[in-house]
């Protein structure tokens, strides 16, 4: 950062670019603002700015930022017991894992909950191991897992390349990505089986994001995932779904694999989970799974798995939706959302493509339509300085909308309480911001 640019930060601001680390960056570029309030869709810095907030944060606030119910909920736990060992249980706990049972697809029964979704995804892989006493995870490049070392290993977007070779047995698959693949979705499926049959039977579990979220915003063709799971247990392997961000409503389902008709054998969960509103994973896993361990020890553990406070945000969270009929309210004003993007699609000759369901939207850039050449690559992820993209997120700022990017794709993914009005707000930004890219092209 320039003299000036850190002359631009407040006290509080310098405070914390000099004592904390900026995640997945180079410190030199970090420039924290300072948030002080949040309300409904929306949330206000120090500098007397207001944000409509399109990305729910990282796609994970849910609920917005008023959740009375949520909120209280937390309070009263954490004075009534803010924390005991996980060889007690609480009502909140017992609650929440038993609302998982309910409202996760099929036959999913037993939780273990752990604080985010890098490490609902590590107890993922254990389990898939111990159970099916087989070492190989198979998941696909356009993908994020987490960032721990199993986690970061069975991610495929450049953020593994610093951790690699990473754990051993994390194999990668190629992608549903009609747009920017040379593979068809479904050919790429069928590369998929190809490579569980050369692995032989050692691969325990193939893992995948039933929609992709921050690697673009990925929808499969409505048999992929039927089939993919197919694939998998043709060849002995279980199939995990990591639910982590299209979970909880987001796509208009409970669930990103409740669109496709899939029960998987597992699932991981966190963000949606509690709207955010305290830190959660989850993973759930089959009747059958949840025998093994009866008489097979669950080696995992951490010290704050099935934290009070945290379920207790959990089970108010999932109540909310429900009271709510929030996970439909999804579905509706969704669609809405798609409309307008496609709107901004037609005017804007820089959107290459569009996809998503419900609230969960992608809206990728190109610099040549014709070509559909990105103007962010998959190596601008580690590379200094902005691109295009961030540009466009940085001036639907200066607008007033929040909105995440990743790579070459804007990823709207706003609060499932989010009006008709307060989209057409956040559209408006998005359409001048634009016309940073439309000026950017090379046709
Ligand atoms: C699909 C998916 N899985 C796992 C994770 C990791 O979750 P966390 O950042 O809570 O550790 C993320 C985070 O964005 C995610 O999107």
């Amino acid at each position: 950062m320039s003299r000036q640019e850190v002359d631009q930060l407040n006290e509080i601001e310098r405070m914390d670019k000099e004592h904390v680390f900026g995640t997945w960056s180079y410190q030199s570029e970090v420039s924290p603002t300072q948030v002080v309030g949040s309300d409904g869709m929306r949330f206000s810095d120090a500098h007397g700015n207001e944000f409509i907030d399109f990305s729910g944060q990282l796609m994970c606030s849910n609920l917005g930022h008023s959740a009375e119910k949520v909120s209280d909920a937390i309070a009263e736990q954490a004075a009534k017991g803010a924390y005991f060992a996980p060889g007690f249980t609480t009502e909140v706990r017992a609650k929440l894992g038993q609302k998982l049972a309910e409202v996760t697809p099929g036959d999913l029964t037993k939780t273990f909950f752990s604080t985010s979704g890098t490490e609902a995804i590590e107890a993922a892989i254990k389990i898939a191991k111990f159970y099916t006493g087989k070492d190989k995870v198979v998941s696909r490049y356009r993908s994020y897992h987490g960032a721990t070392y199993g986690s970061i290993s069975v991610t495929g977007d450049p953020r593994r390349l610093a951790a690699e070779p990473g754990i051993p047995g994390a194999i990668k698959a190629p992608d549903p990505y009609a747009y920017g693949s040379t593979l068809d979705p479904m050919e790429s499926l069928e590369y998929i089986d190809e490579m569980l049959m050369l692995e032989g039977d050692t691969v325990a579990a193939v893992l995948v994001e039933p929609i992709v979220g921050s690697n673009g915003i990925l929808v499969p063709p409505a048999e992929y995932l039927p089939r993919l799971k197919e694939i998998a247990h043709n060849h002995g392997a279980l199939l995990i779904c990591d639910e982590v961000m299209a979970g909880f409503g987001r796509t208009g389902e409970w669930f990103g694999c409740d669109i496709f008709d899939v029960e998987p054998d597992i699932m991981t969960m966190a963000k949606g989970l509690t709207g955010a509103y305290q830190p959660l994973g989850a993973t759930i896993v089959n009747s059958e799974i949840a025998a093994h361990f009866e008489d097979n020890m669950l080696t995992h553990g951490h010290t704050y798995a099935g934290h009070p406070v945290a379920c207790a945000a959990g089970l108010a969270t999932i109540e909310t939706y429900q009271e709510g009929n929030l996970i439909k309210h999804a579905g509706e004003v969704g669609e809405y959302l798609g409309e307008r993007i496609e709107e901004l699609a037609a005017a804007h000759p820089s959107v290459g493509d569009t996809r998503g369901v419900g609230l969960f939207r992608g809206i990728e850039l190109t610099k040549s339509s014709e070509e559909r050449m990105p103007f962010g690559e998959r190596s601008d992820k580690l590379a200094k300085g902005s691109t295009v993209v961030d540009q466009v997120a940085g001036m639907a700022y200066e607008n007033g909308a929040y909105v995440a990017n990743m790579i070459n794709t804007l990823i709207v993914a706003p609060p499932l309480t989010i009006t008709p009005d307060e989209i057409d707000e956040a559209i408006a930004a998005l359409d001048v911001a634009l016309k940073v890219s439309d000026d950017a092209m090379v046709d």
